[in-house]
């Protein structure tokens, strides 16, 4: 034996019992299982010896990932660079942004017009031809390396675009493929489902089946019609979805980001979300990733509440996701943003806080998908507030109708039943810099970039990795080009989809510039975190009450060090009290300041750090 096959037995023998006892829980099926195996032995085989060095290095240092320094910039490779030799000549720029991890919007092959932003995959193994090919993928994976920069895919494992060769074959009636996807032919076990699952795109992509007439069948389809749910009682369709798993890992990723993970399991009479049975899956995904490419992290994106989205690290001892997104924080802020009312963002704080160190979160403000309003309603409702009346008040908010706001956006998939609707825009947009530069209002246009940086600081603030939308970082609007597209112009998630603006890129250094006041406001404070111990991981975490309700507090400690965040969400100044007497330095220009009595500005924060020795 090798020292590279030792490597891998030893890391089978690690998991070989557990991996095996799932397995055969799910699938009994032992043939199977020995396929997997052997499949994984081949996929480890052809591994790059440098990613076997990378992973071998990871192995020694776990919490690689977890470091201050570690920042997120999601990006779609045509918007930015056009293809991924385009992205290769850019990494100097991301660097400049102080990102070290680059999340590559889906890029693999999908249809036109049937692609849901590239979350249909046709070709799990083909890069979008426009794009570039998998060549291209693991030479930018490389040159990043090289730069010490990361690079994140996402694995959309609970559906396929209906033109993936499986669903071609499935459509043609091939009972092998067919048994790979949900086909029912008649209504009655969709109409069961239709009884207990809800919908996801219910104005865009309305229902969970969808008709074939050629095949008289439907098919389950739970996002839109042409992604067809993959089913993973079939253990081949399981084995497969590995292969390609391991496959795109191969490339050079770094991290891996489950789409949709939540959904992949199905089960009558039931919701056909977070069921158990998909608990067991992306644990045995973990492992297979320990065994196979032990460098790699995997991102869950599990869009739900609170209580389903924690479970998806697992436990300590039988991990899954190394990483979920802090979604529910990202809707409270918003929210906040709109009541100017802290308590709920403080309370979900305080829930986070409690959670183990080892569990971590990716902090964001916007991303590529609509913000849903997946709120704490119970205990709004404690509050006087009604849901639906609440989320017609954020809705309004944000499309600067109702309560003040400056912001501009369009709304999601209105649900004209339910009167229920989620709301799309970018982060500057958001925060009033879009109509201050309409209404050509310089003033207006100075607060609504204090806003926007002062969003950004608290995002900084929280544990996690943070993770800036492309764009964000020059305060890019809306774009509202897409209405004339008619392959897009059904999905309002493409108004903060638009292309990057290297013109307006170019004023980034100068800080005249609504660009370059954000961009440089930003690295500044990147800039502090990394240089900065209290943001570490490991430090301690707590909210505090600073008597008064627009305004967040938040302490960091780390052994001695100690720094309070204090973020006004309210256009008023505010007076706020710290119960800490010492002195703090005011880590932006290191002024001397006392939190006893301090006064932070509407739209501002301040973050002091304690300048004595505890
Ligand atoms: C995820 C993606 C979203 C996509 C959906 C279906 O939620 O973020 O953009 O529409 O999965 O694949």
């Amino acid at each position: 034996m090798t020292v590279q096959d030792e490597v891998f037995e030893k890391r089978l023998q690690h998991h070989h019992d557990e991996l095996r006892w799932l397995y055969m829980e799910l699938y009994n099926n032992g043939a199977m299982f020995a396929e997997l195996v052997e499949q994984l032995k081949v996929y480890y085989k052809q591994r790059k010896r440098s990613l076997k060095a990378l992973d071998q290095k990871r192995e020694q240092e776990p919490d690689w990932f977890k470091k201050r320094d570690m920042q997120g910039m999601m990006l779609y490779i045509d918007n930015f660079a056009g293809n991924l030799k385009g992205v290769m000549k850019k990494l100097s720029y991301l660097e400049s942004c102080n990102a070290n991890c680059i999340h590559l919007m889906p890029f693999l092959d999908s249809p036109e017009g049937r692609s849901d932003g590239g979350y249909a995959v046709a070709d799990f193994r083909k890069v979008k031809p426009e794009l570039g090919t998998m060549e291209d993928l693991a030479e930018l994976a490389s040159k990043c390396h090289r730069r010490g920069i990361s690079l994140c895919m996402d694995f959309v494992m609970n559906h396929t675009s209906e033109d993936h060769e499986w669903a071609v074959k499935a459509r043609q009636g091939d009972g092998e493929y067919m048994s790979r996807y949900f086909f029912y032919d008649n209504y009655d076990i969709p109409g069961q489902f239709e009884k207990t699952v809800p919908q996801v795109f219910p104005t865009t992509a309305p229902g969970n089946f969808t008709w074939l007439p050629e095949i008289g069948h439907y098919v389950m389809t739970t996002f839109y019609p042409y992604q067809w749910d993959l089913n993973y009682r079939n253990p081949r369709v399981f084995n497969e979805m590995m292969y390609n798993f391991l496959y795109l890992a191969n490339q050079g990723m770094d991290v891996i980001r489950i789409d949709a993970v939540p959904y992949i399991w199905k089960q009558l009479g039931t919701d056909c979300r977070n069921l158990p049975q998909v608990h067991t899956i992306v644990r045995m995904m973990r492992m297979i990733a320990e065994i196979v490419c032990p460098g790699v992290v995997l991102l869950g994106e599990v869009v739900m509440e609170p209580q389903k989205v924690a479970p998806y690290f697992g436990t300590v001892e039988k991990p899954e996701c190394h990483m979920l997104y802090n979604v529910t924080t990202m809707a409270t802020t918003w929210n906040t943003v709109a009541t100017r009312d802290a308590r709920l963002l403080k309370m979900q704080m305080d829930i986070i806080n409690e959670l183990p160190k080892e569990y971590t979160f990716l902090n964001y403000l916007r991303c590529h998908d609509d913000i849903g309003w997946g709120l704490d309603y119970p205990v709004l409702k404690t509050w006087g507030m009604d849901e639906v009346a609440h989320k017609r008040y954020l809705n309004n908010y944000f499309r600067g109708l109702e309560g003040g706001g400056e912001s501009r956006g369009e709304l999601y998939n209105e649900d004209l039943v339910t009167g229920d609707a989620r709301f799309c825009a970018t982060t500057a947009s958001m925060c009033g810099v879009e109509s201050a530069l309409d209404q050509n209002d310089e003033e207006k246009l100075e607060r609504a970039i204090r806003f926007d940086l002062m969003l950004h600081a608290y995002v900084l603030t929280l544990s996690g990795i943070p993770m800036l939308y492309s764009g964000d970082e020059i305060g890019q609007l809306n774009d509202y080009s897409y209405h004339d597209d008619a392959a897009k112009s059904v999905d309002s998630r493409y108004v903060h989809r638009g292309k990057f603006n290297w013109d307006l890129a170019k004023n980034s250094k100068d800080s005249t510039t609504c660009q370059g006041k954000i961009f440089g406001g930003l690295r500044e404070l990147e800039e502090i975190r990394r240089r900065e111990s209290v943001f570490d991981a490991d430090a301690q975490v707590w909210t505090e009450d600073a008597g008064d309700i627009s305004v967040l507090c938040i302490t960091r400690q780390k052994g001695a060090e100690k720094m309070t965040g204090l973020f006004n969400f309210s256009e008023n100044d505010k007076t706020v009290w710290v119960s800490d007497s010492g002195e703090y330095i005011d880590l932006q220009n290191e002024k001397k300041l006392s939190l006893r009595e301090i006064v932070v500005s509407g739209h501002d924060f301040i973050w002091a750090k304690k300048s004595e020795e505890m």
